[in-house]
């Protein structure tokens, strides 16, 4: 790393150091260097170019008199607008050149109109033309990233037409939330098209179509202003235990209706749905949901969390901008007493409700919402009846399901089943975790048992290991672990 002048050097042997304040001779040369600097730059700065008359000069004509039209992103949107922007000022008989800004950032809010009436005293202090900077920001769940524009002023030309726009990116360094993009041209009407033009693109290349996303604080705090690339899990329905008609229920509502939702549509049936998936701990909620999004394959979803609830309004917006998608909001009892974050006196699920009520009747949009505290939600819902159509419980496993866990989470291992009737009499009432964890420990008892590390021959389970290791997890001994495991004890 390269060391900054202001670098100060400690001595590490005798434990003294330079003193950084006395004065040296060395320093007055250097101060006087630093103030004729500042005296020459500031000289020069009102002799460069400003960018009101750069853009005077590009449009050929007096920009005091022409009207700034302003369109405007929330910060996720700045990589679909930099798509949008590349893509239109790509197109065949456009050339453009781009200008960067220097010292703006730390200065507040400034647009477009304010370039363009800079006074003398505000171009050598405000905004000038610099390099162009660039940010990249991801753009796919496999790592990939887009570079994407800071801000820049982008003089263009368009036949005989000419427009100019400062654009800016999501900054925190200044007071941009958002992402802008400010046009003045030759033809007013031409900087309705530009806008009009970028925001049809954003959609059309939105890089979150299709894909699984969620909110995320940024790095400088700002609440949900940025969404995080997930990749889609992989879980096939042989992967999920439930019941057989609350399987079927759960994948006809989420599923089914995607898979035909031309012909619904078309029969004037709606589409949008709410699901709520509620039951105990570690029963398979969450597992539901990760199996629900690996089948719909190029649906949008949106994940959201208590911290992140706050951005159901973005989230609806874009379910709404790229359906087919599915919000999936994961222990809504969490939020269901927590006020909303816009100010208001509405409890956050009443803002859930509401933004899942304005969403038109023909989107389709599932809202797939999972607790384990449904008695918490129970009036909420009931006194906005329409919002979620359907509540599945979602129950511990009965002994069909258990024998079926058991042999799931057998995985490769060798069990011997021969006395899993034994099983499944003594796990009546535990969770679908419960039987998981009881596989897990069978197998590490097998293991000691046998006691061979390196050997590569299957891990054989005994039908007394299994045994050993649910006398085990039942044991007085283990009470918290089986209460962490989702455990009814009677
Ligand atoms: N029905 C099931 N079929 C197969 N595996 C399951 C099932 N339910 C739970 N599991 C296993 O147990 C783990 C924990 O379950 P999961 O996280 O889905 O519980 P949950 O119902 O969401 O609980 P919580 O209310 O605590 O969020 C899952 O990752 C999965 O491995
Ligand atoms: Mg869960």
């Amino acid at each position: 790393m390269p060391m900054s002048p202001s670098t100060i050097i400690f001595s590490s042997d005798d434990g003294a150091h330079v003193d950084e304040t006395r004065p040296e001779l060395s320093d007055i040369g250097r101060y006087g260097r630093m103030l004729v600097r500042r005296f020459v730059s500031q000289a020069r700065a009102s002799e460069q170019p400003s960018f009101r008359s750069i853009i005077g000069d590009h449009l050929g004509i007096d920009p005091d008199d022409l009207p700034v039209v302003e369109e405007r992103w929330p910060a996720y949107e700045h990589v679909n607008v930099q798509s949008a922007l590349d893509a239109w000022l790509g197109e065949a008989g456009r050339e453009h050149r781009m200008i960067g800004l220097a010292d703006y950032r730390h200065r507040g809010s400034f647009g477009l109109a304010d370039l363009l009436g800079q006074s003398a005293m505000e171009r050598m202090h405000g905004p000038r033309p610099g390099n162009v900077s660039r940010t990249s920001l991801p753009s796919g769940p496999a790592g990939e990233t887009t570079d994407c524009v800071r801000a820049a002023v982008v003089l263009a030309t368009l036949g005989d037409d000419r427009l100019a726009l400062l654009y800016r990116g999501a900054d925190p360094d200044s007071e941009m939330r958002g992402v802008t993009v400010e046009v003045v041209a030759t033809r007013p009407e031409l900087a309705t098209e530009l806008t009009g033009a970028l925001r049809r693109l954003a959609l059309e290349l939105n890089v979150y179509r299709g894909q699984v996303v969620s909110f995320g604080h940024s790095m400088f705090g700002e609440r949900s202003s940025l969404l995080r690339f997930h990749e889609r899990p992989r879980l096939s329905a042989e992967d999920l235990i439930l019941p057989a008609d609350t399987f079927a229920d759960v994948r006809r509502q989420v599923v089914g209706v995607a898979r035909n939702s031309t012909r619904l549509r078309a029969a004037g049936q709606h589409l949008k749905r709410g699901l709520l998936l509620y039951g105990p701990p570690g029963v398979g909620k969450t597992h539901t949901v990760r199996y629900l999004v690996s089948e719909l394959v190029g649906t949008t979803i949106v994940e959201l969390t208590g911290e992140t609830l706050g951005a159901i309004r973005d989230a609806c917006s874009i379910a709404r901008s790229l359906q087919p998608a599915m919000i999936v909001v994961e222990d809504v009892d969490l939020i269901a007493q927590e006020r909303d974050h816009y100010g208001g006196e509405t409890p956050l699920l009443f803002t859930l409700l509401n933004e899942m009520d304005g969403l038109a009747e023909d989107a389709d949009v599932v809202f797939l919402l999972t607790t384990n505290r449904a008695d918490l939600l129970e009036p909420a819902l009931a006194s906005r009846p329409g919002r979620v159509d359907q509540a599945v419980h979602i129950d511990v496993p009965d002994r069909d399901a258990r024998h079926r866990l058991v042999e799931l989470y057998a995985g490769r291992l060798e069990v011997d089943l021969g006395r899993i009737e034994d099983v499944l009499d003594r796990t009546d009432g535990v969770t679908a975790s419960f039987l998981k964890e009881l596989l897990r420990r069978a197998a590490v008892v097998a293991a000691d048992r046998q006691d061979a590390p390196d050997d590569d021959t299957a891990l054989a389970v005994s039908a007394d290991d299994l045994e050993a290791a649910l006398d085990d997890l039942l044991d007085t001994r283990n009470q918290m672990t089986r209460a962490v495991l989702g455990f009814r004890e009677e």
